[in-house]
């Protein structure tokens, strides 16, 4: 099932550093700061590869959820301010839901958390959010996918999502100026092996979620979309539980884009979760 996009044009591909974990037999961890600010913490070495990354705007149609385990599209949100929560939740969230319903089919769709990304360090401290992740990763694993439905839900409630197909897809999005400057690679989920994706504690304060960081591999097929502005959405497929071959899990990070003119603005997203039920 995998896909060859019709992009040959070399100027479509850049090369650039993605950061990768290599692997050492034991299991790595993330220890997430308080309320997700302050320093990350990481056990393990990371090497930083430059890789090929193929600027999917080309063939921005021809990439499915299913195939590839992400999928662009234009959408528009009524919201004015992103940074404000009172905005994000009562329009943004019912706004995802109805694009990923679409994009999907499915039945139901419950956004669950959303993260907002500043790449200016002043920015960012001021408004108390999270910076770019610069680390190849997935955020859902077979252990950490069922899970999160379990933390979600009452028990009868939880097992009537784990009784069907359901899936777990992110909708990323820039709010600011067009991302240029730390752009999303996401990888093509048919060119991963399973070997790539290493569990990954993922340590809060009160409980241990479970992600994948990723070792990388030659087959690796890594996409971006150039200058994503505010009315353009990523949907990234991060966990499925329907095992008859189509994508389950793809990764992503952000990478420091070589290309970006010196005077470019820095980067703003915001990324919502959602479970979709099939
Ligand atoms: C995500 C994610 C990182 C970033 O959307 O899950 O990891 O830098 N985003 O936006
Ligand atoms: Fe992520």
């Amino acid at each position: 099932m995998a896909i060859e996009p019709e992009i040959e044009n070399q100027h479509n591909v850049l090369e650039a550093p993605i950061n990768f974990l290599v692997p050492s037999g034991d299991k790595p961890r993330v220890n997430i700061p308080d309320q997700g600010r302050g320093l990350t913490e990481r056990s393990g070495n990371f090497q930083k590869l430059s890789v090929p990354i193929q600027d999917g705007r080309g063939a921005a149609e021809g990439f499915t959820l299913d195939r590839n385990g992400f999928e662009f599209h234009r959408h528009q949100s009524d919201v004015v301010d992103f940074l404000d929560d009172g905005q994000v939740v009562p329009i943004y969230y019912p706004e995802i839901e109805e694009l990923v319903k679409r994009a999907t089919g499915g039945s139901r769709v419950h956004v669950f958390d959303h993260t907002i990304r500043i790449e200016d360090d002043g920015k960012r401290d001021s408004e108390a959010v999270r910076a770019p992740v610069e680390i190849a990763h997935n955020d859902y694993t077979d252990v950490s996918g069922p899970q999160r439905v379990r933390d979600l839900f009452e028990p009868e409630e939880a097992q009537r999502w784990l009784d069907r197909r359901y899936a777990v897809i992110n909708v990323w999005r820039s709010i600011g100026a067009p991302a240029v400057t730390t752009p999303l690679a996401i990888s093509d989920a048919h060119s991963m092996g399973p070997e790539d994706f290493i569990a990954t504690d993922l340590v809060y304060k009160d409980r241990v979620g479970e992600i994948s960081q990723i070792a990388h591999n030659d087959a690796q097929r890594w996409f971006y979309f150039s200058n994503m502005v505010r009315d353009e959405a990523l949907l990234i497929k991060c966990f499925d539980s329907e095992t008859d071959g189509r994508a389950r899990f793809s990764a992503h990070t952000a990478f420091a884009n070589p290309q970006a003119p010196k005077d470019a603005a820095p980067r703003e997203s915001i990324e919502v979760r959602t479970l979709v039920s099939f």
